[in-house]
């Protein structure tokens, strides 16, 4: 498939919606506490790159091109989202602080005044102007928040369990909060983003938005490896933890974060690399592709589209997901921190053997005990990074991820009719390959 050259930004048919969009979500996650407002708004304050809200609304105002006629009335959301209902009273903490010196700069860019405990809450969105049959349906801008919302649940938390130490070139939130704070924030966003889809008021939706906060959390702990219980288990030996409840944590080591390497397991070195393929990509749909692929389908849904439209949308964020995280893998290996504006090299430190780490040990058997062992002892990141370069690991690894852009690009040919949003997302598909950030 030979990509579509595209002149048009792929922001600027979105752009209204783009630029409201941390606004509404600022208005969304506004507790009574003024410091859990100023970590759960931090991520927010930096530029990211927002990809996950992009996509969804361009997929929105690309699905709007299809004729009515060949889409599902009854089924089409056209229905506001419904008004925001009375928050809880903030607690009588705020009374004390300075509110003023607690409010994220965001909340005050946007004058979202701190919560009145007196008052209800935070001014519902205003209705849709928009001609609903063609344009992005209310639902689905708020759709768009919502997958930002989760994503950046997902960061706080993912911080903390890999260390960082910076995030949008800035201190990571467990740096310039704790950790305790950050995991507090992150199931705070966690917890906003679960009413905001449950007044989607879809059951469809509703099930499958769930699903992804599920599917991220299944997918971090496929990463986990063994190196989660070796690092319980030594917690334990060095008294430093209360003890486990029971002993399965031993169970888990044997059963569930077991990479074959052929020690254990008299198979040929083939059938090993295949199952750590399988099992790399799996742990990549559920840690970056559900999220993109349930919301696309989502997208898909409230637009009232046709199955075979809906599954056709499902596979490509699908396809793309695992794209992005596969440039996302070789990123680490290629890009220096200060441009990433997160740590590099930060998968190898981790002992998280990635797609590059994968092919130089489908080259190399040998290096089946490093990666078995997390890349624990001395020499053995070196080693590992070597073996990358020499089998051309991150080429490889492009190459893999090509094939998935292909796909999400025939996706897109077979949803959807030609159109200037249709452009947008091979655009912006296209560019994930090229992309240094
Ligand atoms: C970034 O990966 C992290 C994710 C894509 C998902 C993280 C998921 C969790 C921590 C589970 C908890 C989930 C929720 C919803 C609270 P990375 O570490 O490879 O990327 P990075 O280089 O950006 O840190
Ligand atoms: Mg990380
Ligand atoms: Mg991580």
């Amino acid at each position: 498939v030979t990509p579509r050259i595209m002149l048009k930004n792929p922001v600027s048919l979105v752009s209204n919606e783009m630029n409201t969009l941390a606004k509404n979500i600022m208005a969304l996650i506004g507790s009574g506490h003024p410091t859990l407002n100023r970590v759960t708004s931090y991520y927010f304050e930096a530029e990211g790159k927002k990809v996950r809200p992009l996509l969804v609304l361009l997929l929105s105002r690309a699905l709007a091109e299809i004729p009515l006629g060949e889409r599902d009335n009854i089924k089409m959301d056209l229905e506001d989202v419904p008004e925001d209902p009375v928050y809880s009273k903030p607690p009588h903490l705020m009374l004390l602080e300075e509110p003023a010196k607690n409010f994220s700069p965001l909340h005050v860019l946007h004058g979202i005044k701190p919560l009145n405990p007196l008052t209800k809450g935070p001014e519902p969105l205003p209705r849709a102007t928009f001609d609903q049959e063609r344009g992005i349906l209310p639902k689905q801008r708020r759709l768009a928040e919502i997958v930002e919302m989760i994503h950046t649940a997902s960061l706080l938390h993912d911080d903390v369990i890999d260390h960082s130490d910076t995030r949008r070139g800035r201190p990571s939130g467990n740096i310039a909060f704790t950790n305790k704070m950050t995991v507090l924030a992150g199931d705070f966003l966690l917890g906003r983003a679960t009413v905001s889809i449950s007044r989607l008021r879809n059951p469809e939706v509703v099930e499958l938005m769930s699903n992804s906060i599920a599917n991220l959390v299944e997918g971090e702990f496929m990463q986990l490896k063994n190196t989660a219980v070796d690092t319980d288990l030594s917690t334990i030996e060095h008294g430093k933890k209360e003890l486990p409840l029971d002993s399965g944590k031993l169970e888990l080591k044997l059963h569930e974060y077991h990479v074959p390497t052929g020690v254990q397991y008299n198979v040929s070195h083939e059938k090993i690399i295949e199952t750590a393929f399988e099992y790399y990509l799996h742990k990549t749909y559920l840690k970056t592709a559900a999220l993109i692929s349930k919301s696309s389908r989502s997208a898909a849904i409230l637009s009232g589209a046709r199955e075979t439209v809906i599954e056709q949308c499902y596979e490509f964020g699908k396809n793309l997901g695992i794209c992005f995280q596969l440039v996302d893998d070789l990123l680490d290996f290629t890009i220096p921190a200060k441009e990433l504006g997160k740590p590099a090299g930060a998968d190898l430190e981790l002992g998280i053997a990635t797609a590059p780490v994968l092919f130089a040990w489908e080259a190399d058997p040998s290096l089946g005990p490093l990666i078995q062992r997390n890349f624990s002892q001395p020499g053995d990141v070196e080693r590992i990074a070597n073996a990358v370069a020499t089998y051309s690991g991150v080429e490889k690894t492009r190459q893999l991820a090509v094939g998935y852009r292909d796909r999400a690009l025939e996706n897109l040919r077979n949803a959807l009719p030609e159109s200037d949003a249709r452009s947008a997302l091979e655009f912006l598909t296209n560019s994930i390959l090229t992309r240094r950030k």
